[in-house]
Parts: C-alpha cells; sequence; structure tokens
C-alpha cells in the first residue's frame, strides 16, 4: 500500500487501481503515511503557512432544488435573506481590519442578486480594496456574465462540480440541473483566466468508490487552481435528512490524495469538516490542506445559512475568533498567514 502513496507523491499520477485502493484503505499505518506525505509536501510549498480567506454569504436564496442542500428552493422552513451592498462592504471593511487580504462571496443562485447588481458589488469591493483578491462562489452563470465579472475585479471563482458522473449527479440534483452544464461552467471560468476551484462532498448519498476514482480523474485533467472537499452531513429539511453524513477518513484520504496529485494547489480544510469532528479543521491540515475560511458574515444572518445542520459558524469559525484559530494552527505546529495567497506565488 505504502508504494502507491511513494508512486503518487513522486509522479503526481496513479492508474485507477491506485486510487482506489487508497480509497478503500483502512489501515491506520498506511493512512498516517499518507498523510504524512501529503503533510511534507504541502510544507514543502507553502511552508507553515495558513492562508486565509473572509467568507460572506450574500444571499441564503436560491433557485435551485439541489437533494443534499438546506438552502435549497423547496425548503420552506428557513428564513431567506441577502445582503446589501452596504453590509457586504462593511464586512469587507471588518474583515480587512481583522488581516484578511481575500473577500469570497457565496450563496444561492439567488436571481434578485442580478448579474448588474454583482457587477457593481464587485467593481466597489474592487475600488475600496485594491490590494485583496475577491473570489466569487454564486453558482452556475452564463459566459458573458463570468467575464464581465472578471473584467470588473473578480480574481478567483469556486464552483464544485459535486460529483463527475452523470448518473449520480442526476441523483443529487433536480432534473433542471446537468453534470454537462456544470463542467461547461469550469471550461469557461478557465477559460476566462479566473483561478478556479472545484471539488465534490464526500459520502453524498449515492456515492461509490468508483464514482469518487472518477472526480480524481476529473481533476487531474481539469487541474483545478483550488480544490474544495467536505464530508456531506444531512440537513433535516432535505430529501437527504436521514442519510448518513460522510466519513472523515475518507475526506482526509481525498485531501492527502489531491495534495500529492497537484503539490501547489489551494486547499481549505472546510466547514463541514470542523463541523462533523471537534477537531476536523486541524485533522484537514495535518492531511495536507493549507487554507482556512472563517466567517465575515454579519451575525444575524449566519444561523441562516444552513446548508447543511449544525454547521459551525461561532468560535474558530468565524472571523472574530481568529485569535482562536491561531492558537489552533499554532498547536499543531502552522501559522495563519494574511497574505493574498495566489496560486502560483
Ligand atoms: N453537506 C455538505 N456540504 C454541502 N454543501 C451543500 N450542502 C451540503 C451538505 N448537506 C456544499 C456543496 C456546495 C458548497 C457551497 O456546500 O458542495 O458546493
Amino acid at each position: 500500500m505504502k508504494t502507491w502513496v511513494d508512486r503518487l507523491r513522486q509522479e503526481q499520477t496513479l492508474p485507477p487501481e491506485g486510487y482506489k485502493a487508497l480509497l478503500v484503505c483502512r489501515d491506520a499505518d498506511t493512512l498516517a503515511y499518507l498523510h504524512r506525505q501529503a503533510r511534507e509536501v504541502s510544507q514543502a510549498h507553502f511552508g507553515p503557512k495558513i492562508y486565509i480567506r473572509g467568507l460572506i454569504e450574500i444571499s441564503n436564496c436560491c433557485r435551485n432544488n439541489c437533494c443534499y442542500c438546506g438552502i435549497r428552493k423547496g425548503n420552506a422552513q428557513i428564513e431567506r435573506y441577502r445582503l446589501s451592498r452596504e453590509t457586504i462592504l462593511d464586512c469587507c471593511r471588518q474583515g480587512y481590519e481583522l488581516g484578511f487580504r481575500t473577500f469570497v462571496m457565496q450563496g444561492g443562485e439567488d436571481p434578485a442578486q442580478s448579474s448588474d447588481w454583482i457587477e457593481e458589488t464587485v467593481a466597489a469591493i474592487r475600488k475600496q480594496f485594491p490590494d485583496c483578491a475577491i473570489t466569487l462562489s454564486l453558482g452556475e452563470k452564463s459566459k458573458e456574465e463570468y467575464q464581465r465579472f472578471f473584467h470588473t475585479g473578480a480574481n478567483r471563482y469556486l464552483l464544485r462540480h459535486e460529483t463527475y458522473n452523470p448518473t449520480h449527479y442526476g441523483q443529487l440534483h433536480p432534473a433542471e440541473m446537468s453534470q454537462h452544464t456544470r463542467i461547461q461552467c469550469l471550461q469557461w471560468l478557465q477559460e476566462i483566466g479566473y483561478q478556479t476551484g472545484t471539488g465534490i462532498m464526500v459520502g453524498s448519498p449515492g456515492q461509490t468508490t468508483e464514482h469518487l476514482v472518477e472526480d480524481i480523474a476529473f481533476i487531474e485533467r481539469f487541474r483545478p487552481q483550488m480544490i474544495g472537499i467536505g464530508p456531506f452531513i444531512p440537513h433535516r429539511d432535505t430529501p437527504f435528512a436521514t442519510s448518513t453524513a460522510g466519513s472523515m477518513e475518507q475526506t482526509l484520504i481525498l485531501l492527502s490524495i489531491f495534495r500529492l496529485m497537484l503539490p501547489n494547489a489551494l486547499i481549505p480544510s472546510t466547514t463541514a469538516l470542523a463541523t462533523l469532528a471537534a477537531d476536523g479543521r486541524e485533522r484537514g491540515i495535518l492531511a495536507g490542506a493549507n487554507v482556512v475560511m472563517p466567517n465575515l458574515s454579519p451575525r444575524e444572518e449566519r444561523q441562516k445559512y444552513t446548508l447543511y445542520n449544525n454547521k459551525a459558524s461561532l468560535g474558530a469559525e468565524a472571523a472574530e475568533g481568529l485569535a482562536i484559530l491561531k492558537k489552533q494552527m499554532q498547536a499543531i505546529g502552522y501559522e495563519i498567514s494574511t497574505e493574498r495567497g495566489d496560486f502560483g506565488n
């Protein structure tokens, strides 16, 4: 088993059976070895630095009805909100003072936040914070819309493909959505010149090891600059309310595989991982992640952005918890970096 790990580290690729063997591996020694190799590669590229991104959840209104997601259109139980441009700029200002140099605007596909509105919001952030990176995570748009946001000053875009297998994609999403459109969007983003992030939920209902191997193969071909990997966590007001959550171990295996495959990728230790276990964030870092994304959203709205149940939004998760986060990182030998942390720098 360790030879697969060594080979992946040396060649940055494996045949499908190698990935499969790692994904089903439950041997503690081998997994410790895998995570150690991934950690070494991460440290060789980034040193002990962990980049921070300030996450601003700009709207929980969404036109989509994804089966896993708590802010799906069909959920009548949640209180909806959308932030005004002024509030978003306030979040950025507070974040800037705390040391953040990347702002991530994430939200549902909210038709009320039109492309004109998004463009003007990006322009306002760009003007007030010229030294900051602007990341968007606003779902599927047309190529023209992505282009407009880019030319106004957005630098990065996060759009997880969720699962590469079209049949599995169909099991997670309503009929109007398709894997084809999702991949098309990702290709546009890359062509336009965004630093592009994609990724998956681990352990989503119906996911098999074969599906994960397809996801790995896709990411290997696509070569995203950022990779978001987190466990699926059920939400009580979705069709997947009674499904089991994804596993910590499998999520960590995937983080390590991606680190060894794409040594200079930006890989967050996600909120979902921190939600699954108290030490989830640290374990993600120790498996090769090098980014954390604390929450800069206004406190009142934070509980409403419930993609899944018990989503961590306080303590080290929140931007004001930066001091706690610094301590947590120091305790495992890392330090928070306030650099912009662009890909390739
Ligand atoms: N569990 C874990 N992650 C989820 N996401 C959405 N719903 C859930 C859930 N129930 C993730 C998706 C999406 C990202 C913003 O949040 O992967 O791309």
